[in-house]
């Protein structure tokens, strides 16, 4: 095919109503032009992480209008949101895996052309760090204090499949999509620089592993061994073989 010719044309003059609404002519110049690019992978490095950016962008605006409706206590609005929040999420995971195309060798050529640039200085992620201690209080403040209830009441003791406990259900699993997308991350990195060199930051890439263990709700968490612990007392550690009863 005659390479030149589909280049001259790929992005599209930007005049039709389609290409001026989502200004086509701005977003697909963000891309390095294709005769910069140091091999036939770069398009897509660039690519896989401006979209993830996007991703994130939408989600974090989706997160301040969850904000607001927490605040009524508007729980269908809050439970439609989150799906599209965790939508997203789940994209960003899987969006993952068109890197795990790319050879090792491919990307030390990239990685040549990186300066400094690491994902540490991701707006979008940035931007989600910093999230989820508001998020948790207004949850905490409108969902629960305000009715005198606790995340031991409504998961366990007063337990009724609640409002205020689908929507913990729904920023637990906030919780959890982010750190499966650290997991898959992390298992990109090992595929593709592997897990014991040095980054482009000068740390080791396992420091990473610190970022693992973060959870943005640890008291959604904290609930679940406390539950298995105060049901498993009633057992007692040891337990009777069902067939005894
Ligand atoms: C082949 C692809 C990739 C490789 C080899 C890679 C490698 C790395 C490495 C080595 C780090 C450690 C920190 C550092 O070097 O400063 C890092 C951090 C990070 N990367 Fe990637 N990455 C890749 C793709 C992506 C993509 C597509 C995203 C999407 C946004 C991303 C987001 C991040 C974020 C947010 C951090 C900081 C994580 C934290 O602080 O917990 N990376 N990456």
């Amino acid at each position: 095919m005659d390479r030149e010719y589909f280049y001259s044309i790929m992005n599209g003059e930007g005049t039709l109503d389609y290409e001026i609404y989502l200004n086509t002519k701005a977003l697909l110049s963000c891309q390095k032009d294709f005769k910069e690019f140091c091999n036939r992978d770069e398009l897509q490095f660039q690519i896989v992480h401006q979209a993830e950016e996007m991703w994130m962008k939408l989600i974090g605006y989706t997160l301040l209008d969850i904000d607001d409706y927490m605040q009524k206590e508007d729980t269908h609005r809050v439970l439609t949101l989150f799906r599209r929040v965790h939508a997203a999420q789940r994209m960003m995971i899987d969006e993952l895996a068109l890197l795990e195309t790319m050879s090792p060798k491919e990307y030390q050529e990239i990685r040549l052309r990186l300066g400094n640039g690491s994902g540490q200085e991701s707006p979008g992620f940035r931007t989600l760090l910093r999230m989820h201690t508001p998020l948790w209080q207004t949850f905490k403040a409108n969902y629960l204090d305000k009715h005198g209830l606790t995340i031991e009441k409504i998961y366990n003791s007063e337990y009724t499949h609640s409002g205020a406990y689908v929507v913990a259900e729904a920023l637990a699993e906030f919780d959890e999509l982010f750190q499966r997308f650290r997991a898959v991350h992390m298992q990109l990195i090992m595929r593709t620089i592997g897990l014991g060199a040095k980054s482009l930051k000068g740390r080791a890439v396992e420091l990473l592993n610190e970022g693992l263990r973060v959870r943005f709700f640890p008291e959604l968490w904290e609930i679940r061994n406390h539950m298995t612990d105060t049901w498993g007392d009633q057992h007692g550690v040891v337990r009777d073989p069902i067939g005894s009863h």
